[in-house]
């Protein structure tokens, strides 16, 4: 029985590769796919979400549109200078025809959670957790029926990549994460701490490629763009590939090892704001609220990836 997920999105090349390497995924069911506001804004993130469903020829599932501005009284933050102008540059994809369903985004999530089994729905956040933090304060009930919520977000080791302390997704919206991670939902996030294992290297962008389909090709153009600001910042190899770290864990959560740990986030620190303070050595009593992951197999994760890449049109 394939495991039902609702994917949470923010596209961004690297929601995109996420939102492919679930479409190539028969151990999945993509029951819908969900856009909030971050690399770019709100109608951007929802048409390029449009873009890579009709990419991977899976116009049949339904897409929603979320929040258009983090729940609180911040100004949206967007990450032009690393995902371009439309936030999916790098490829040329057509103009979708997909129709954006009329339901807001948040109301599917209480309206699907409710409509389903309790744990039968995990839930992948790949960008601000607006529309989940939405959902919760709108419909406590939910968080009993989530079976895992799997999180792009945070960083300790890492430390920040908007700011010095902060990871983008949880800055955007700390609040939102904030109210997440005091939920009582099961958490495993997937922080920068793992991400930044995952380079994008020449050799593996080529293997990619080299799959002679549409999505990998699209998949090269797309990583190859996003990672020009990474591998400038860093001076490594190869971009940090974010997003797919969610879907993987999923399919294959043992090629990824973390600890239960707290995880809290800054809200009123003047240099600090949006950081995720992890307590990795259980050096206070606060509750273990998330399974934080730390490491992970990058070889077992690219030939899991490419692999399911070449499975797609
Ligand atoms: O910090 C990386 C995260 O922020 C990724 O999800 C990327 O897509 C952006 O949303
Ligand atoms: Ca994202």
């Amino acid at each position: 029985m394939p495991q039902k997920i609702i994917i949470d999105t923010d596209p961004g090349q690297d929601d995109a590769v996420a939102l492919l390497l679930a479409l190539a995924s028969d151990e999945l069911e993509v029951i819908a796919v969900v856009t909030v506001a971050g690399n770019v804004d709100l109608a951007k993130t929802t048409t390029n979400a449009a873009k890579v469903l009709e990419l991977a020829g899976r116009a049949d599932i339904p897409l929603y549109a979320g929040g258009d501005r983090p729940l609180g009284q911040r100004e949206l933050v967007t990450a032009e200078h690393v995902h371009g102008p439309t936030g999916l540059d790098g490829p040329d994809l057509p103009e979708p025809q997909i129709a954006v369903q009329d339901t807001h985004g948040v109301d599917f999530l209480v309206e699907s959670l409710r409509a389903n089994d309790p744990g039968t729905i995990t839930l992948c956040t790949l960008g601000p957790l607006t529309n989940v933090a939405a959902a919760l304060n709108k419909a406590p009930d939910i968080a009993s029926r989530i079976k895992e919520l799997v999180v792009m977000g945070g960083a300790y080791f890492e430390v920040g990549n908007i700011t010095p302390a902060a990871e983008f997704n949880v800055f955007v919206d700390p609040e939102a994460a904030d109210i997440v991670l005091r939920s009582d939902i099961p958490v495993t996030l997937l922080s920068l701490d793992v991400t930044h294992r995952v380079l994008t290297t020449p050799e593996r962008l080529a293997r990619i490629r080299a799959l002679g389909n549409a999505c990998g090709s699209a998949v090269a153009a797309m990583l190859s763009f996003s990672e020009k600001f990474d591998v400038e910042k860093y001076g490594s190899a190869g971009g940090p590939l974010h997003d797919p770290c969610v879907i993987a864990y999923v399919l294959q959560s043992d090629l990824f090892s973390g600890r239960a740990v707290n995880v809290s986030v800054e809200l009123e620190g003047k240099y600090t704001n949006g950081m995720t303070v992890v307590d990795y050595w259980r050096v206070t009593d606060r509750p273990h609220n998330v399974h934080f992951v730390r490491s992970v197999d990058d070889e077992g994760f690219y030939a899991l990836l490419t692999e399911r890449l070449g499975r797609l049109p």
